[in-house]
């Protein structure tokens, strides 16, 4: 039975240990790197942890339950693209925003050449540890490179970059278009979560597919609300609300969860850890989009 309370908790602390490694993977940049204080600035600055938190209940749910410590370093790692793709996202050249979780962006505060380059830092980096030794410990050698794959496909010219790309040179304000930036500046990053998940507990590539496409429905669903609690009429940004209305963006956000619950139906058919059933039930009963 779903408890939200007892999720909380558990959520809590998966949070606690996400956190943790992240702190361990960036500490040995403080003595050597002119970058550390830019980095961390923006890898500790409040972010949700979303997207670990899904690699490591995917990768709980998919195992059964085993212990999360083989699934953690990818999760630091996606967490590190994350954080480098809102650090250009916000540069003067992008979206030109002076505030993130409430607080200066990271090149208000160190200027935009340590920004971007923090930014390239983080992206290099988080290759060099899924590929580096502390996972090595845990994974072999097909499993590291099918998620350096998996990362690099979803995070870059195949997806978040591109979409990135594609929302800066698109002129008309229209669904198809709308649907394909949602598509890869934000559900390709979910999927990577996903089904990075399944590929530490080593499932199957029709397993790997259903979890891309639940990644791919959440993430066309979070991009929806983010528009909905972001809206501003004067923006140039391309937004949802701003084509169809708030109504309508909600309806067409709920057919996304519709979705998301069908394909989680699809997965629970094979697996039983309620983790991954649970971290959806919590993200849709504490959204306030519903
Ligand atoms: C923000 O993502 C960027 C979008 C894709 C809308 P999050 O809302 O997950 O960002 P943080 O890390 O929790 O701030
Ligand atoms: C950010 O998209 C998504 C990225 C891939 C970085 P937005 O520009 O819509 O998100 P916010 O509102 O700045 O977080
Ligand atoms: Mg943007
Ligand atoms: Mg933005």
């Amino acid at each position: 039975m779903f408890d939200p309370k007892q999720m909380t908790h558990e959520i809590q602390n998966k949070k606690d240990q996400i956190e943790q490694a992240l702190t361990q993977c960036i500490e040995p940049l403080k003595k050597k790197s002119s970058l550390y204080a830019s980095i961390a600035y923006s890898i500790f600055s409040g972010g949700k942890r979303i997207r670990p938190l899904f690699l490591l209940s995917a990768y709980e749910t998919m195992s059964g339950g085993k212990p999360i410590e083989p699934a953690l370093i990818p999760a630091c790692a996606l967490e590190l693209i994350h954080s480098y793709s809102l650090i250009h996202d916000d540069l003067p050249c992008m979206d030109n925003s002076d505030k993130r979780r409430g607080k200066a962006t990271n090149h208000i505060i160190y200027g935009e050449d340590i920004a971007l380059l923090a930014g390239d830092a983080l992206l290099t980096y988080a290759f060099m540890l899924l590929s580096g030794k502390e996972c090595k410990k845990y994974l072999d050698n097909e499993q590291m490179v099918q998620l350096v794959h998996c990362l690099s496909y979803h995070s870059g010219i195949n997806g978040m970059v591109e979409g990135q790309a594609f929302e800066l040179i698109q002129e008309d304000l229209k669904m198809e278009n709308i649907h394909y930036i949602d598509e890869h500046k934000t559900a390709a990053l979910f999927s990577a979560s996903f089904i990075m998940g399944g590929i530490v507990a080593k499932v199957n590539f029709e397993h790997l597919d259903r979890l891309g496409s639940l990644g791919r429905s959440f993430g066309h669903a979070f991009q929806i609300a983010d528009d909905i609690s972001d809206f501003d009429p004067s923006s140039n940004e391309s937004n949802i609300v701003k084509l169809l209305g708030k109504e309508k963006s909600i309806e067409l956000y709920q057919q996304h969860m519709i979705k998301v619950n069908h394909t989680l139906d699809q997965i629970y058919t094979t697996f039983d850890h309620p983790s991954l059933k649970n971290l959806i039930s919590w993200i849709q009963h504490t959204s306030n989009i519903v």
